[in-house]
């Protein structure tokens, strides 16, 4: 097929066309979602009729199309805009400017994200590049004045897309502040819309009841996908990606059920799978991806899932997860709870001359492991010999992880492995 030897050319090609299997494609059709495009539609009506824009809160699990609707009809609106505009008197015309934040991209150190950052995010994004701001440094009154500033230089209405809004956690200030901003009077020439799109149903739950009033003003839900509709998606995208002799029915119904099962509905995780699957066949010079490799392609899958969410967590609950790693290696484990606490000291005294932290006390370090294991990540023995032979427990990593797992993660946060010895510690 390749004209050049290369070790990176393979003997079969069965990707057609990577870019459709990546994760900021937009599809030109999103299916099976006509009830809820119906609803989002009518919230960017009134911006194509040139009134007021409203406020709108999306909501579902993640993989269930919210954001891949949202840039849909972006698109379907700035085009549909142009056009009316072509047919209107220069006065007439509607003028839009869409602002798309992921609130994610703003995370601090911390793996947090506040309305500070994503007002940062927002100004920065209307400045030049030689006049942005840092995100640190500002008070953040300062910070929000330059934003509204930004926004009221613009014209006509604009609209704020807050992707992930539910990584801004607990401060919720500009969620409250930027719907009403023209109320308030921070802004006085444009009209601002916002647009929140969150993973995560109990961030809507804990909202205050004035983001809710005003945010919340049209709420829609993304229902997960049941394994049909994966089907229909994966099979649409599969035609475009895939050379046809290349996956069968049975490929496109096995990866659906599977994200199905797996990833509660998840698209982009049928996605993900049947693009691993078919990387996996490429390499293993099949003509037609197999039952095996769309298995072996879950299996890695998962495996960057765990990892994934490892890395998701706070210095503490990492530090316990290495201690846990090196009692693992060193055939320690299970272990008891002052062995682990002795572990995890090591660990985050060899990390403390970088951070400079000490230790939590056995009973603070058992809070965070407590933790893990609600999880998943560790499990409990319960040791109970009766009366009188006392009751203790020991921990060990679940199934899901292991010592790699941990490292790898590492790895991910730009962390050094640095080698902790706990061999002394055995009893
Ligand atoms: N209804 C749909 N039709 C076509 N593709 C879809 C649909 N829903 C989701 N997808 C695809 O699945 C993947 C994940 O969707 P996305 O919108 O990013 O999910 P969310 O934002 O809800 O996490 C993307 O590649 C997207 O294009
Ligand atoms: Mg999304």
């Amino acid at each position: 097929m390749d004209d050049v030897d290369s070790i990176f050319a393979d003997d079969v090609e069965l990707i057609k066309n990577a870019d459709v299997l990546e994760e900021d494609y937009t599809p030109e059709e999103i299916l099976c979602r006509d009830e809820v495009l119906k609803q989002y539609t009518s919230v960017f009506k009134p911006i194509y009729k040139g009134r007021p824009p409203q406020n709108a809160f999306l909501y579902g699990d993640t993989g269930v199309g919210k954001t891949a609707a949202t840039k849909y009809l972006r698109e379907n609106l700035e085009r549909d805009i142009k056009r009316k505009n072509e047919q209107l008197p220069e006065n007439e015309r509607i003028s839009l400017n869409v602002v798309w934040i992921n609130c994610e991209n703003f995370t601090t150190g911390d793996h947090k994200t506040s309305s500070y950052q994503v007002a940062v995010g927002i100004a920065n994004r209307l400045r030049d590049k030689g006049n942005r701001i840092t995100g640190t440094g500002y008070a953040p009154q300062d910070v929000y004045d330059i934003m509204y500033e930004e926004l009221d230089k613009l014209e006509g209405t604009v609209l704020v897309i807050l992707d992930e809004v539910d990584k801004i956690g607990r401060d919720d200030t500009l969620l409250y502040e930027l719907p009403r901003s023209r109320d308030i009077g921070y802004v006085e020439n444009v009209r601002v819309g916002v647009i929140g799109i969150s993973n995560d149903y109990t961030f809507r739950k804990n909202l205050s009841p004035k983001v809710k009033d005003s945010l919340c003003e049209t709420e829609i839900k993304f229902p997960a996908y049941d394994a049909e509709e994966l089907s229909k998606i994966l099979k649409a995208r599969a035609k475009l990606a895939l050379y046809d002799d290349a996956y069968s029915q049975e490929t496109i119904s096995l990866c659906s059920a599977l994200a199905y099962q797996e990833a509660s509905g998840s698209a982009r995780r049928a996605i993900r799978l049947l693009r691993r699957s078919a990387e996996i066949a490429e390499e293993n010079g099949s003509e037609q991806i197999q039952e095996g490799h769309i298995r072996q392609a879950d299996k890695d899958l998962e495996y960057g899932n765990i990892v994934e969410s490892i890395v998701d967590q706070d210095d503490e609950k990492l530090y316990i997860l290495k201690a846990l790693a090196h009692l693992d290696k060193a055939s320690l484990t299970p272990a008891r709870t002052r062995t682990i606490h002795a572990a995890y000291a090591r660990v985050v005294r060899a990390y403390s001359t970088v951070g400079g932290k000490d230790p939590l006390t056995q009973r603070g370090m058992f809070n965070h492991l407590s933790k893990l294991v609600m999880f998943g990540f560790v499990n409990t023995i319960d040791h109970n010999k009766g009366v009188g032979g006392g009751q203790w427990n020991e921990h060990e990593f679940s199934d899901d992880v292991d010592p790699q797992k941990v490292k790898d993660a590492f790895e991910d946060r730009n962390l050094e492995w640095l080698n902790i010895d706990v061999r002394d510690l055995g009893e």
